[in-house]
């Protein structure tokens, strides 16, 4: 089986893919700069079986996905999944099918906007509905602030930056955790401790393993609320219980590997492979 890696980067993830792929057939490193649609001589090889998507950009990854499938080739995530688990309003929607989410509202212009503010009250977390590594993800402590946030936003020039989407402010307990699901199969879990608000290990959060049965159970039912995929949940210890704050379709996990020892790795290359022998 010729195993597609369509990456922007070689991070360690992509290095232990591609050694778990070669494992179970042939790896092929694909870089998504180089990739010319539709097929033609230019091109890399994209004579593949199956292609784990793992471009930084979630925007490049989803419409590489598509052209991948256009081609006949399975692609993980599907692209269908890239699209809802990559935007942060439209898995909450799936999400809170199955799962409790944090309250959350959305507006679609600054008046309203500061109006779903309001109504979450202070503090709220206003965040784009596509970065990751805790970019723009922004505690809003008081009317000002809010205020100050969203005329900023609304004379940014990417029009997705107008989509205001609005979370209340869990009160943690100095971590989150983030947790990886596979086909159904709850695989591993980590906390990520940090005394600042944002936990995210690419923001300095320090990963210690999760072992807790509540957090399994949340974090399947959540995968349940989209029923195929290896995806990544960020749930938050709220004071009524679990909440699940977001997915990732296309997840680091370098340290989530080095505390829990789990391969991650081997498991999305397997689960992968079994779903393009289907
Ligand atoms: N509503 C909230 N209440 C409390 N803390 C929050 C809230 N939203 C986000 N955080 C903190 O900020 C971190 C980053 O937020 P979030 O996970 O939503 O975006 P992201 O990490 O940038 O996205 P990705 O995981 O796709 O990289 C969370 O892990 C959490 O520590
Ligand atoms: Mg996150």
């Amino acid at each position: 089986m010729r195993i597609g890696i369509v990456y922007t980067i070689l991070r360690q993830e992509e290095m232990m893919l591609k050694e778990r792929a070669n494992d179970l057939g042939d790896a092929v490193m694909i870089n998504d700069r180089e990739v010319i649609l539709p097929r033609g001589r230019a091109n890399p090889d994209l004579d593949l079986d199956l292609a784990i998507m793992r471009s930084v950009s979630h925007f490049k990854g989803l419409y590489l996905a598509r052209l991948f499938e256009e081609l006949g080739v399975t692609t993980l995530n599907p692209f269908w999944i890239m699209l809802e688990a990559g935007d942060k309003l439209l898995s909450t929607l799936r999400l809170r099918r199955k799962v409790p989410v944090p309250r959350w509202s959305v507006a679609f212009d600054k008046g309203s906007a500061m109006r779903a503010v309001e109504n979450i009250g202070y503090p709220a977390v206003m965040k784009p509905v596509f970065s990751s590594w805790g970019r723009m993800v922004s505690k809003v402590n008081d009317r000002d602030a809010a205020e100050a946030l969203i005329e900023h936003r609304s004379w940014m020039g990417n029009p997705l930056h107008k989509i205001y989407y609005i979370q209340e402010y869990v009160e943690k307990p100095g971590r989150d955790i983030r947790s990886h699901v596979i086909g159904g199969d709850f695989i591993t879990a980590i906390y990520r401790c940090s005394d600042h608000w944002i936990t995210n290990t690419a923001r300095g959060g320090r990963a210690v393993p999760c072992d807790d049965e509540e957090v399994r159970e949340i974090s399947v039912k959540a995968w349940e609320a989209f029923g195929e995929g290896a995806l990544a949940f960020d749930i938050f210890e709220g004071r009524g219980g679990l909440l699940v704050n977001e997915v990732n379709p296309a997840m680091e996990f370098k340290n989530v590997v080095r505390v829990t020892g789990v391969d991650i790795a081997g498991k999305i290359v397997e689960y992968a492979v079994s779903i393009a022998r289907r």
